[in-house]
């Protein structure tokens, strides 16, 4: 039966993999696992033999473990809880180059089929649009109605696990960055009077806007929704036509080439961004955004934090990279990016911080 489950496993891992599109968006981005993994393995690294033997060896009985649970019909919750721990502990404990090898060891072994009927792990394995960390896989976190289809398909197995998946401690970190976001927005809408501008960059479908009061009493003079994504700008349109919403199809790299004349700004962000740009870009992106601001202006950019208990998971079984950041990582961005402008910057963490978020006020 492993045997057969082993070959009908490979197959599925040759097709998924086919599918997922190893594209770098707009050249800026690195939004692929591969690019990504490229970046945090610098070229030539080399490793010992024998430490990748042990780390295999780990690995191989870790997932055997599973394997035994899903075939003693273990219940979901237990066998995706261990394992996430497990993978963190591999995660933490083997330098980035032999990680790396472990990733597809996991993906290719029987039991990421199991992993596959939650629809979360699956939309971030598949990769539907082509990249990782779009705007719908953000929706299964969001709870949105626009996957309610995909929950109910899912298999009683899928349905357990996505409970899990769903209030990871990755995951309420992006409910409460969400929140974050609107609460921002609404401050400064009501700092301003009616006329503050706001700019999302990489806004996704802007889930953030709405829960804000601001936008919902008319009080913003305009919100400017930036995405490199059709379909999400698309669905930014859709959802806030007749509000001040303006959605617009861009990307980073328009940004920083000076194509988009968006004008001053009282509050620009970006979430789910940069978890995915080099220092370079972050710095460049981060001097371009200031540029932007208007006095008083604020920016603010999260990004995923080093100490996420299911790293492992969403790097193996949904093939889901992000370049994490240290508070130090963050400070090291703003302080290459502010220069002599005076500014009052800030670095703080989320309440279970998984999520870090860097804000700096431009004072003049
Ligand atoms: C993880 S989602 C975050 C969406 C939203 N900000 C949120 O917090 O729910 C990342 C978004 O970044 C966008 N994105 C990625 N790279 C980009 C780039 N280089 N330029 C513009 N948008 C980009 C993607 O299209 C996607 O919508």
């Amino acid at each position: 039966m492993v045997t057969e489950m082993l070959t009908r496993r490979s197959r599925v891992a040759v097709v998924l993999r086919m599918r997922q599109t190893d594209i770098s968006l707009d050249g800026e981005s690195l939004i692929t696992p591969e690019s990504i993994a490229a970046h945090v393995v610098a070229p030539g690294t080399t490793w010992r033999n024998d430490e990748l033997q042990s780390a295999r060896t780990v690995l191989g009985l870790t997932l055997g473990i599973a394997l035994q649970q899903i075939e003693q019909g273990a219940v979901p919750y237990h066998i995706i809880h261990r394992i996430a721990g497990s993978l963190h502990e591999l995660r933490k404990r083997y330098s980035p180059s032999i990680w790396q090898q472990l990733i597809p060891v996991a993906q290719q072994h029987p039991v990421a089929r199991y992993f596959l009927e939650d629809p979360f792990t699956r939309w971030s394995f598949e990769k539907p649009r082509g990249y990782s960390g779009d705007a719908g896989l953000l929706d299964f976190i969001y709870g949105h109605s626009s996957v309610a289809q995909a929950i109910a398909d899912a298999s009683p197995v899928g349905k357990a696990l996505y409970d899990y998946t769903k209030d990871a401690s990755s995951s309420v970190a992006v409910r409460e960055r969400r929140d974050i976001l609107t609460q921002h927005v609404d401050e400064i809408a009501s700092s301003r009077g009616s006329g503050a501008e706001v700019l999302t960059i990489a806004a996704g479908h802007l889930r953030e806007a709405n829960r804000s009061v601001a936008l919902k009493e008319g009080r913003l003079k305009r919100w400017v929704a930036l995405d490199q994504d059709p379909q999400s700008v698309g669905s930014i349109s859709r959802d806030f036509a007749g509000t001040c919403i303006e959605a617009i199809d861009g990307s980073v790299r328009g940004i920083l080439g000076g194509r988009h004349d968006l004008g001053k700004f009282d509050f620009v962000y970006a979430a789910g961004l940069y978890d995915y740009l080099n220092d370079k870009v972050s710095i460049k992106l981060t001097q371009r955004c200031l540029d932007m601001l208007k006095p008083n202006g604020v920016f603010l950019f999260a990004n995923f934090a080093t100490d996420i208990m299911v790293d492992g998971y969403m790097e193996s079984f949904m093939n889901w990279a992000l370049l994490l950041r240290s508070e130090e990582d963050m400070w090291r961005i703003i302080n290459g990016s502010v220069g002599d402008l005076p500014v009052e910057a800030t670095v703080r963490f989320g309440q279970n911080k998984n999520i870090v978020y860097g804000i700096i006020r431009k004072l003049s």
